[in-house]
C-alpha cells in the first residue's frame, strides 16, 4: 500500500525559554536553533524512517524551500510532488521550556497555496486503497478529501491544529482518526472523561478507526470490533516538539504493512518516546532500527 502524504512544510526557529512570554512581556531565549518541520514533513519522514512508502505533496518557497526537500529526500521521502512557488516557505516559531512542552506560532506562507490542480495532479499518481495522510497546515482540505474520496483513497486525519475549520470538513470520508484528548473533544462537541472518548467519537464517526494520544499517559486504539490500550514508554523529555508527529508516522507505517494493530501502537509508542528525548521537530524523528534497538 502506497502513502500520500499531503502537508505542510515550515522551517522551524526553536527557541529554548525558562517560561513561555506572556502577554505585554519581553523575554530573553536562552538559546536559538533551526531546524526542518512542519507537521507534514515530519510525519512523512516518520513514515519513511519507519519503513513506508511514502510521497510528499505540499509546497515550499522556491528561494528558501530546499532545505526542506533536501530533509525529506534524505530520509526516503518522494519530493516529485511538492511544488516550489514564489513566495516564502511556511515557518514557525516554536518556544520550548525547562519541561519540554513547547507553544507554537505559525506562519503558513506556501502551505496556504495549494491548488484544486495540484490535488488533482497529484491524486493522480495513487489507487483506491491507498492512504492519504492530512492534518491542518495547509489550504483547500475540503476539495482535497472530497477528491481523494471519490479517488478511492483511505483517509487519514489528524485535526492538528485544531480551529473551528476542522469542523467544517466532510469529517465522514475519514477512516483514521489520529488525535489528542482536546482535539477529540472539540471533535466530539461534549465533556467526558479521557478514556471514554474513544467511544464517544465512534459514536459519531462509527465505521472509522479512533486513535487517541494521551502524552504520558499512553494512547488508545478504538474501532467498531475491539479497544486497544498501550501505556508510555517512560522518558525524560527534553522537546516534545514532533512527538505526535512520530506517533503518527509509525502507526500509518505499521497499519499500511498489515502489521496487528496493537503492535503498531506499541511501535508508535516507543518512537514518540525516543523522539521526546530530543531536539528539534524533524531531526527528533527516530528510524525504525533505531526504536528496535531500543532498551525502553
Ligand atoms: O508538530 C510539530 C510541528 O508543528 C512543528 O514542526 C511546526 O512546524 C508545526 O507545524
Amino acid at each position: 500500500m502506497n502513502i500520500l502524504s499531503f502537508g505542510s512544510l515550515n522551517l522551524d526557529k526553536v527557541y529554548q525559554v525558562e517560561h513561555f512570554v506572556r502577554p505585554g512581556e519581553t523575554v530573553s531565549s536562552l538559546s536559538m536553533a533551526e531546524y526542518c518541520g512542519g507537521k507534514g514533513l515530519n510525519q512523512s519522514i516518520a513514515i519513511a524512517r519507519a519503513g513506508g512508502h511514502v510521497w510528499h505533496a505540499g509546497c515550499v518557497g522556491r528561494a528558501d524551500g530546499a532545505p526542506l526537500l533536501k530533509a525529506l529526500a534524505d530520509s526516503g521521502v518522494d519530493t516529485s510532488l511538492v511544488r516550489q512557488l514564489d513566495c516564502p516557505t511556511g515557518h514557525a516559531i516554536i518556544q520550548v521550556d525547562r519541561d519540554g512542552q513547547n507553544c507554537i506560532l505559525l506562519y503558513g506562507g506556501a502551505n496556504q497555496q495549494i491548488t484544486t490542480g495540484q490535488i488533482d495532479q497529484a491524486l493522480d499518481h495513487f489507487r483506491p486503497g491507498d492512504l492519504l495522510v492530512l492534518q491542518n497546515e495547509i489550504s483547500q482540505l475540503p476539495y482535497l478529501m472530497g477528491a481523494a474520496r471519490a479517488a478511492g483513497l483511505t483517509i487519514v486525519l489528524n485535526p492538528s491544529p485544531m480551529n473551528a475549520s476542522i469542523l467544517t470538513l466532510p469529517l465522514r470520508h475519514v477512516s483514521y482518526f489520529l488525535l489528542n484528548e482536546v482535539e477529540a473533544r472539540e471533535l466530539c462537541g461534549q465533556e467526558c472523561r479521557d478514556d471514554l472518548l474513544p467511544e464517544r467519537l465512534l459514536e459519531r464517526f462509527p465505521d472509522s478507526h479512533i486513535v487517541l494520544t494521551l502524552g504520558a499517559r499512553g494512547s488508545i486504539y478504538q474501532d467498531a470490533h475491539q479497544r486497544i490500550e498501550q501505556p508510555a514508554f517512560k522518558v525524560d523529555a527534553v522537546d516534545t516538539t514532533a512527538a505526535g508527529d512520530t506517533f503518527t508516522g509509525f502507526f500509518l507505517a505499521s497499519i499500511a504493512q498489515a502489521v496487528p494493530v496493537a503492535e503498531a501502537l506499541k511501535t508508535a509508542s516507543k518512537a514518540a518516546a525516543i523522539s521526546v528525548t530530543r531536539s528539534g521537530a524533524a531531526p527528533s524523528i527516530p528510524t525504525k532500527t533505531e526504536v528496535f534497538a531500543s532498551p525502553l
